[in-house]
């Protein structure tokens, strides 16, 4: 069985007290999960805060992005080996954001993930359309582009030491959510593809949902049998609606 995850993607919010009130919520509100992983993935300059505040406890944090070079002249880039510095487990590759508003395109995103791995990061890869393309029927084409570009760099056993996250971007910050059986065909796509590779890595890889799940949605999305947990974003700033999307993933 897959063990769920719920991941906060802080995204550029945050501050020094603020992180402090809503991670010792979070903490507490969190203590009972069981089947449920819980993380946070905090901006570059609050990592040293957020590993102090969560390490010995059982959340989880990781970074944003990652450059796909070790070291050298690259202004304003954060590598892989100062990610672990800070003790992160995880960092998000690919988030759209990224792809749409910085430029990284599938083999950058694939290079990131690369490095994250050999670092011993656990990267969660992100993929999803935008409306334009589901409308015109391309879901499965885009995903599938995204998603071969990692297995081409990689393989497909490194996904096992991975997390994907569908995030159709349609749905991202927007308040509009995939239905469950929206996401879950998605879903189910990215594991059959996975599967054609390797049925075993498929049948244990977590593929997270992600865009505008709040507290009143997530029981439903989390119902769904190919949906192992959601990647957050308002809604993992508030700890009352991030606890309450955790327990909706235990339960
Ligand atoms: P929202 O939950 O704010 O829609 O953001 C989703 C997301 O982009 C998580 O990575």
């Amino acid at each position: 069985m897959r063990l769920k995850l719920v991941a906060g993607n802080w995204k550029m919010h945050g501050g020094i007290e603020r992180n402090r009130d809503l991670l010792s919520i979070v903490i507490s509100g969190t203590a009972g999960l069981q089947k449920t992983a819980c993380a946070v993935c905090v901006p570059y300059p609050y990592l040293s805060q957020v590993q102090s505040l969560l390490k010995n406890t059982h959340v989880s944090w990781g970074a944003q992005n990652i450059s796909q070079h070790d070291m050298g002249a690259y202004t304003g880039e954060v590598s892989a080996d100062m990610l672990t510095d800070f003790c992160c487990y995880y960092v998000i590759v690919g988030h759209s954001e990224r792809r749409t508003l910085y430029g990284e395109n599938s083999r950058t995103v694939s290079l990131k993930f690369k490095v994250a791995q050999d670092a011993g990061l656990v990267p969660i890869l992100c993929v999803g359309e935008t409306l334009e393309q589901r409308e015109a029927g391309f879901t499965e084409q885009v995903v599938r582009e995204q998603l071969d570009a990692v297995i081409g760099l990689v393989g497909v056993d490194a996904l096992a030491r991975s997390v994907l996250a569908y995030e159709p971007i349609w749905a991202i910050g927007t308040g509009k959510t995939a239905t469950p059986q929206q996401a879950q065909d998605v879903h189910v796509f990215i594991r059959n593809i996975v599967a054609s590779y390797n049925v075993k890595v498929a049948a244990e890889l977590r593929i997270l949902y992600g865009g505008s799940v709040k507290a009143s949605n997530a029981a439903e999305l989390f119902a769904m049998l190919d949906i192992d947990g959601g990647l957050i974003g308002g809604a993992s700033l508030v700890a009352e609606e991030f606890i309450s999307i955790c327990l909706a993933a235990q339960n």
